[in-house]
């Protein structure tokens, strides 16, 4: 079911183990409400991929995924010709001394969907979520395949004609922002930046998903994650890194902060040399 309005998303998300603010639960419950596709930016490990996961649970609806790279082109995303039971089909038509023509051979027996023809043609009574997830991975010609979709919840196969979805797929887009998104895409989509969550969302998420970790260890590495990402660091840890942490430090049977267990279970906080100085650098004085 639909959500009834921000707060109900909100409520509905939690409930699925995805914690959001009042902007990212408004953002959510518009793109839905309007039957428009959300473009979500935000930092590394910030909750992208994840609330488009927590978005299917919280409304029982199917996922479906398009993760994008370089490269990506149409017959991955869209839809795709199956040249192999055509050239049976040939094959088979000349044993019995018949011709097939383009229209025997371009018809939705020989067609592949992909995610996008997927999420288009889905029939079911709830919208199937559908994640494009690091659009910004993709060629930038890439995203031009992606307008009409986005614009129309539509599909054209140029032998087939137009597909339109019959209720529009719930449509999550995100990017890294490693390069810039045509104006043109970013215009079709409603935008959220995701912010990195405050204290207590931090610890409240630290809870959820490594429910083992005593409450001491989980408020004193919310803590320290706070204080290292004020550093100015190559890669500062986001959520993920913070879990990791925390599961880390749980698992080594800690119960509270120890600066021991700190040292040796910084490589799940820090990705690159430089950084594991600095953050070493601030083990050194707490
Ligand atoms: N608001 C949140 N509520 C619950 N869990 C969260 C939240 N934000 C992030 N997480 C957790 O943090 C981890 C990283 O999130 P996710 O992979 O979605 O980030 P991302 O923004 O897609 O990162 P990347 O840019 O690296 O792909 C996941 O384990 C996710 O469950
Ligand atoms: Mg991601």
């Amino acid at each position: 079911m639909a959500f009834a309005d921000a707060d109900d998303a909100r409520h509905r998300l939690d409930e699925v183990d995805y914690l959001v603010d009042e902007g990212m639960a408004t953002a959510l419950f518009l793109a839905l409400r309007l039957g428009r596709p959300l473009l979500l930016e935000g930092e590394p490990g910030v909750g992208k991929t994840s609330a488009a996961k927590a978005l299917a649970r919280a409304l029982d609806a199917p996922l479906i995924r398009l993760q994008c790279y370089e490269g990506l082109t149409a017959s991955e995303a869209l839809y795709e010709w199956n040249y192999q039971r055509q050239l049976l089909a040939i094959r088979l038509a000349e044993s019995r001394h018949e011709r097939l023509t383009d229209d025997d051979l371009f018809t939705e027996e020989f067609l592949q969907e992909r995610p996008i023809l997927a999420a288009v043609r889905h029939r079911g009574p709830v919208p199937p979520v559908l994640l494009i997830d690091e659009i910004d991975r993709a060629d930038d010609e890439f995203e031009a395949l992606l307008f009409e979709f986005l614009g129309e919840n539509a599909v054209t196969i140029p032998e087939l004609g137009t597909f339109a979805a019959a209720v529009p797929p719930v449509a999550v887009l995100t990017s890294n922002r490693s390069r810039e998104l045509h104006d043109a895409l970013r215009r079709r989509c409603l935008y959220h930046w995701i912010e990195f969550p405050d204290g207590a969302r931090v610890a409240e998420i630290l809870r959820r998903s490594v429910p083992a970790a005593a409450e001491a260890l989980i408020r004193s590495a919310t803590a320290f994650i706070g204080e290292i990402r004020a550093l100015d660091l190559d890669k500062a840890p986001g959520m993920a890194e913070a879990i990791d942490w925390v599961a880390a430090l749980s698992a080594l049977g800690a119960t509270e902060f120890i600066r021991a267990d700190a040292v040796r279970t910084i490589g799940t906080i820090a990705k690159t040399p430089d950084d594991r100085d600095a953050i070493l650098a601030v083990l050194e004085q707490s």
